[in-house]
């Protein structure tokens, strides 16, 4: 996601600036930009793409300065295009920001600026606080920041400076921001790599706090403007590990970001009184709802079938996008299509989403990368928020396309004037902590792979709305561990699988607790009749599931509806246990690809 670096100090700041732009590389982005305060003025050049790109256009500039903020952008409100990149300025070009996070009241804040004469030239939320700052500038940058945050709602790390001050401000609410001590200079930055190259001394802003820097100082002050002593951490490991946040693969590191991820795709769309979409055309006038995917995207919309049809009373039917395509889908204006990808690219959907637009039907994306190919072609969208996914096997982006899929069958049944059980709403605000909560199980399920790490087959057994969780959890040891892994519907195995059983086989029940509680633990009987293993994940673990069970992992309760939200995170660790353990290349596991933009 996007990454922010600034210096202060008697140095060049240009190629400290690019430099540190290309450490931050890693979280992905789409472009580039960069501010320096040369000769008495604010000098920016931004590029669209790769921060090579921009290091070349600033060979033709010359900039020369020692203060100076830069930014890597990953779109969310815009395309990601020159205009719509940061640093941004004021009408005056006197002021420059650079910012990460969301403003959620952006609309309003546009119309009174613009209302007052500001000429706001981007798409992006960010440019606003450029104009609000200005607005109240009257010869203090820092008083006229904390001003304009009053105004703002949502999420920001803020970088500013101006032509008349000889300083960088420095704000912080629910996205971070660190300050780099060094001698006799500074550096502000959203991620430590950023600057690790010149000081391993770091100041973390906590959320609601400011910071004036100058090159040689600091203060740091709440937005009440009283001063705040924070203290100085040293930094102990190295560039390479910090790339990934200290953990050792990206997979991890998203696994662990999904408390985060989905408190981002529920950001600004939910209430006490309302679901807010932005759905452009009238969706209670749909009869029929045909979701398509691939890979992991197709078992959230197989979670969504579930989701739509019970919650917002919605025929649904899904299908595999490859599948879709060749077929002869009958498909019409009263039929919405709803097309699942984490990238926005892959080939199949795609080609599955112009199908359904061919025959008339209305589309709707549910994307995690702004602006690719799908949300372009889509009639709406709702975006997933969650940063770039590096790590191959999906992971943080299935769990935010299931709370997105929550939030349409929420969104629909409202819409159709239905009454809303305010207590899932109400859960669906706490799921980041009851994710938190399942991660917390990550020890017990490293013993659990350190057990198993050399089985030869798994099976992944759930029903109802957990059977695409068991899916996805054989699909996660696939794709990473090379072990042979099916999901099945539980009570579908006396059908086939149950052949297999033996002393050997590990089964992973998904048994929280609903209505199908009695019917999954005659399940697990049939299973450890034949010596099945078993490893269960329970939220309530009764007596039946205690005397059958070999292997219990807890998670917290949460209602049904909820649940595959955080039953799934046990089976994300364990795949990624199994295949760490085994030494294989968990990011980058064989034959597979991030992207699939062939068919
Ligand atoms: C590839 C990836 C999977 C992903 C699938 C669909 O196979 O390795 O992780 O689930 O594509 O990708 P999409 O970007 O459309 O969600």
């Amino acid at each position: 996601m996007c990454g922010i670096i600034g210096y202060i100090g008697q140095k060049q700041t240009t190629p400290i600036l690019i430099d540190g732009l290309k450490k931050l590389e890693y979280r992905g982005y789409d472009s580039a930009g960069i501010c320096v305060l040369d000769k008495g003025s604010l000098k920016v050049i931004k590029k669209k793409g790769k921060i090579a790109e921009l290091d070349s256009e600033l060979k033709e500039h010359n900039l020369s300065g020692t203060i100076g903020i830069a930014h890597t952008r990953w779109a969310t409100h815009g395309e990601p295009n020159e205009k719509n990149a940061h640093p941004h300025l004021d009408c005056s070009g006197q002021i420059a920001i650079v910012h990460n996070g969301i403003i959620e009241n952006h609309h309003g804040l546009r119309q009174l600026l613009v209302k007052e004469g500001h000429s706001i030239v981007s798409d992006t939320d960010s440019e606003i606080v450029a104009h609000l700052i200005e607005k109240f500038y009257n010869g203090d940058l820092a008083k006229a920041t904390v001003q304009a945050l009053q105004l703002i709602d949502g999420a920001y790390g803020l970088a500013v400076m101006c032509q008349a001050e000889k300083k960088i401000i420095v704000a912080r609410r629910g996205s971070p921001l660190i300050i780099g001590i060094g001698d006799k200079e500074m550096f502000v930055a959203s991620d430590v790599p950023a600057i690790l190259a010149h000081t391993k001394k770091i100041i973390y802003l906590s959320d609601d706090e400011l910071a004036i820097i100058t090159e040689d100082n600091y203060t740091i002050k709440n937005l009440e403007g009283k001063k705040i002593d924070k203290e100085i951490h040293e930094i102990k490991w190295s560039v390479a590990e910090l790339e990934k946040k200290g953990f050792k693969h990206f997979m991890l590191k998203e696994i662990f970001e999904q408390p985060e991820a989905i408190a981002n795709t529920l950001r600004g769309r939910i209430n006490d009184k309302e679901i807010k979409l932005s759905i452009n055309f009238d969706i209670t006038k749909i009869k029929r709802i045909v979701i398509t995917a691939c890979g992991t995207s197709w078992h959230s919309a197989l979670i969504g079938k579930y989701l739509l049809e019970d919650l917002a009373l919605m025929p649904t039917e899904v299908d595999y996008a490859s599948e879709f395509r060749y077929r002869n889908p009958i498909l019409g204006p009263d039929d919405l299509m709803i097309v699942i990808s984490q990238s926005g690219e892959t080939a199949d959907t795609l080609a599955a989403l112009r199908e359904a637009k061919g025959k008339g039907a209305k589309t709707l994306g549910i994307v995690n990368v702004v602006g690719s190919t799908i949300t372009r072609e889509v009639d709406s969208g709702i975006y997933l928020h969650v940063g770039p996914e590096i790590g191959v096997a999906s992971t943080k982006a299935f769990s935010s396309q299931v709370v997105a899929l929550l939030l349409l069958a929420f969104y629909i049944r409202q819409e159709k004037g239905l009454a809303i059980d305010k207590k899932i709403i109400k859960e669906l605000n706490n799921l980041p902590e009851k994710i938190k909560e399942a991660l917390s199980q990550a020890e017990a399920v490293k013993v659990i792979a350190e057990k198993f790490k050399s089985s030869k087959n798994f099976l992944y057994l759930g029903r109802g709305i957990n059977f695409p969780v068991a899916l996805e959890g054989a699909l996660k040891l696939k794709e990473i561990s090379y072990i042979h892994a099916e999901g099945y519907p539980a009570a579908e195995i006396k059908h086939g699988p149950i052949a297999l059983i033996d002393a050997n086989m590990p089964v992973v029940f998904l048994a929280t607790k609903n209505n199908l509680s009695p019917k999954i633990i005659s399940n697990m009987a049939e299973v450890k009749a034949r010596s099945g293993i078993i490893i269960a994940v329970v939220n309530e673990p009764d007596k039946e599931i205690k005397k059958l069970a070999d292997y219990i992992i807890e998670v917290s309760i949460t209602s049904p509806e909820l649940s595959p939200v955080v039953n799934v995170i046990p089976l994300q660790l364990l795949a990624y246990y199994i295949a760490d353990m085994k030494g294989l290349d968990v990011d980058k596991p064989r034959n597979l690809a991030k992207s699939v933009t062939v068919e």
